[in-house]
């Protein structure tokens, strides 16, 4: 990774790791008082408005993603670690985007998603139906953890038994750099980065000669404007994948369950007994609770689109998750309601040139997640002794939770 990662923690330190978990206090300090803010230490300018955070990731004649210093810092700096240029889609701009896009998009079309359903429903109902009846269950390591881990394995066409390395090389390749091991913490994803390419890469030239209904396969065949991927370009794009697509809807199905046991008890029930419910609630969660909190972007040309003047090299930081909590965008705003008609305006997902590739993957992963669990248990409940404190970890994005006990009943 070439780029220069700015740190966040000078800007807001949170005290503890469960305030930087849901910053609701910070958003509304923020969104109120200062939506448009300078950071001197960091030389950074931060959004949090709906409108503006909108206008920093679609426009991006005036916002590029080509810029040399970043928020979110994921990947390794050896060549297994980086995506090779030619499908590198996060860090270009319209027009040269839109052929890399093209390139993944082959693999993410509607028809591929109604094929992957039913695949996808299996794993959810082989998890949820290895869940003891009448116990206490850890969620994270039971579902939220593996679920698209296995997912991304099986739409991969690569044995599903390997999703515990997957999982292991995603989790390396997320842990935020820290100033004071910064060379160790390199060394370790230039590992894991290593031993992804070194076990993806034979599978590649297997399935080149004998191609399946997989995303590898399908990364095979596609052409756009007459370029094709060779066998180390997918590797390597498999990884950008891995990256976008495995962490991020863990935590969305986790913070999912967090929500249904702390923000609102009353909801499981309500969502039990009317299923039909459950795609609005996903969104709902989406916009309430979500992990990856920002994006970056540099400015293009000098522009006062903000309100101050931005110069050209000016570095924006967009508060997608404070966006998702300003009033004149969502009513009452601070509160958790699975019946908000307008949810789906939230930007957890991002806007513009970039939106999610992978969107209508994970909302289909959260729905079938949250139903086979709903038609399963009856009822849920925190465990007392749960401490939140002690159950999140930092990663690149933001915080995690690494562990969340629930009892459940038949
Ligand atoms: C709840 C789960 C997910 C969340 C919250 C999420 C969030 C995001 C966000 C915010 C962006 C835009 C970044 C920007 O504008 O700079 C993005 C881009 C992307 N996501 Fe996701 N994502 C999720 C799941 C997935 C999945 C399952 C995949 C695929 C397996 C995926 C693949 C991608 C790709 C390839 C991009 C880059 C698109 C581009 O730059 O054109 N994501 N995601």
């Amino acid at each position: 990774m070439n780029k220069e990662v700015i740190s966040l923690k000078e800007v807001k330190n949170f005290q503890t790791r469960s305030e930087e978990f849901f910053p609701l206090n910070w958003y509304e300090e923020m969104l109120n008082h200062t939506p448009v803010y300078f950071h001197e230490e960091t030389d950074t300018w931060h959004v949090f408005k709906y409108e503006d955070v909108q206008q920093v990731l679609s426009n991006y004649e005036f916002f590029t993603t080509e810029g040399s210093r970043t928020a979110i810092s994921v990947g390794a700096n050896n060549k297994e670690g980086t995506a090779p240029d030619k499908v590198n889609l996060v860090s270009v701009d319209p027009p040269q985007h839109r052929k890399k896009r093209s390139l993944f998009a082959a693999a993410f079309t509607p028809r591929s998603l109604k094929n992957w359903e039913p695949r996808i429903q299996r794993i959810v109902t082989e998890l949820v139906e290895d869940i003891q009846e009448d116990s206490t269950v850890d969620i994270v390591q039971a579902l939220a953890g593996p679920l698209p881990s296995m997912v991304i394995a099986e739409l991969f066409g690569v044995p599903l038994k390997d999703q515990s390395q997957f999982k292991h090389w995603v989790d390396i390749l997320f842990q935020p750099y820290d100033e004071e091991n910064e060379e160790e913490i390199e060394q370790r994803k230039q590992t894991a980065a290593k031993e992804y390419y070194q076990y993806l890469y034979p599978i590649v030239v297997q399935k080149r000669s004998n191609p399946s209904e997989d995303i590898i396969s399908d990364l095979i065949r596609v052409e756009v404007d007459g370029e094709t991927f060779t066998d180390d370009e997918i590797v390597r794009s498999s990884m950008l994948l891995l990256g976008a697509g495995v962490e991020t809807t863990s935590h969305a199905l986790a913070n999912t369950f967090y929500s249904l046991l702390y923000d609102d008890p009353s909801l499981y029930e309500e969502l039990r007994n009317d299923l039909d419910l459950v795609p609005n609630a996903v969104e709902e969660m989406l916009r309430y609770r979500f992990q990856i909190s920002k994006r970056d972007r540099t400015v293009k040309q000098d522009n006062d689109l903000l309100g101050p003047d931005l110069k050209e090299g000016d570095v924006v930081v967009a508060w997608m998750s404070a966006a998702n909590m300003d009033k004149d965008m969502f009513d009452d705003p601070f509160s958790l309601n699975i019946h908000r008609s307008n949810n789906k305006k939230h930007l957890t997902f991002g806007k513009g040139p970039h939106f999610c590739l992978g969107a209508p993957l994970a909302r289909l992963e959260l729905t079938f997640a949250l139903k086979t669990f709903l038609q399963r248990f009856s009822r849920i409940e925190p465990v007392e002794s749960f401490d939140l404190e002690k159950s999140l970890t930092e990663s690149a994005p933001g915080q995690s939770l690494t562990h969340l006990p629930i009892k459940v009943y038949k």
